[in-house]
């Protein structure tokens, strides 16, 4: 018999399995990280229709106001069923479920994107009463400092640095800022991270890293190892040796880092 449920912990690989079938490789871990922050979210349900425990299929549904509607808009933004239980009415089930929700969440309209190469797909929404009613357009946003750069060129963008801050992560994150001749900027966020012993960073051109956040050890060639606390801000020199021995552990450390080009020196 099968059920519909909400996620639970250690459904993730199968979760994660039914994503690859609709085309992501996304990682345990990442499913894990999204799972729990969807369900952080009321307007976000995500629904299993489980057969004891083999997951066959889910449904993800996301809710807000528009501005220009009486009633918020319920989108269904991943659908997936299993591809060994296609045909047997699950994908129908999980979005009569995901209409139950939205319905009950005041929505007037229950919508979607498909992707244009998804035939069966469209023929599955179709034969279930959805019809066809605009055109998505999408455009990437590359957080790479070219486009970045080119639209502070166009427009003076405000933007907050703590903004879009990752949940706790295996890697660390960088995200370049800007980007003109001679210099770049980077946010970092760490969150535990630090340098392998075996391969400090070894740069041909001058960093200046500002500590902003939670709190790191830094240690440079020649130097004794040093603490660096909000506000600590450091210029490691072309060729000198360094690694960030540790960062905080239980929050996250946030640096902003300016590479001059290596032709370059500070006030040059
Ligand atoms: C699309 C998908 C979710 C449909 O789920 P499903 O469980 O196979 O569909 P159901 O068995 O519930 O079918 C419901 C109805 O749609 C019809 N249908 C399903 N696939 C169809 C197809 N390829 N062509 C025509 N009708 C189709 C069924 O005939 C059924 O109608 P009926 O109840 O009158 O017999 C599933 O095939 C899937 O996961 N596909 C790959 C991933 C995907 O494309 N997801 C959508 C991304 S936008």
């Amino acid at each position: 018999m099968i059920d519909l449920r909400p996620p639970r912990p250690g459904d993730e690989k199968q979760v994660g399995l039914l994503l690859r079938q609709l085309g992501y490789d996304v990682s345990g871990e990442e499913v894990q990280a999204r799972l729990s922050e969807l369900a952080g979210r009321r307007s976000d349900p995500v629904l299993l229709a489980v057969d004891g425990s083999q997951v066959l299929g889910l449904v993800a549904l996301h809710w807000t106001t528009m501005l220009q509607a009486p009633n918020p808009v319920a989108r269904i933004t991943t659908l997936v069923v299993h591809d060994k239980a296609r045909g047997q009415g699950i994908g129908r089930r999980l979005v009569e479920a995901a209409s139950v929700l939205a319905r009950q969440a005041g929505c007037g309209v229950l919508e979607l994107t498909t992707a244009l190469h998804r035939a069966d797909a469209h023929a599955f929404y179709r034969s279930i009463g959805f019809e066809a009613s605009s055109l998505r357009l999408h455009r990437a946003l590359n957080s790479g400092a070219e486009t970045l750069s080119r639209v502070a060129a166009e427009e003076i963008l405000m933007a907050n640095l703590f903004d879009g801050l990752p949940a706790a992560s295996q890697e660390e994150e960088v995200t370049d800022l800007l980007a003109r001749d001679g210099a770049r900027i980077e946010r970092i966020v760490s969150t535990g991270q630090s340098t392998p012993l075996e391969t400090p960073y070894d740069q041909d051109h001058d960093e200046w890293v500002l500590l902003l956040r939670g709190a790191a050890g830094l240690w440079i060639d020649g130097e004794a190892e040093r603490t660096l606390q909000p506000g600590d801000h450091v210029l490691i020199p072309a060729r000198r040796l360094h690694r960030v021995t540790w960062t905080a552990q239980q929050e996250l450390t946030v640096w902003l880092a300016v590479h001059f080009a290596s032709s370059s020196s500070p006030g040059s």
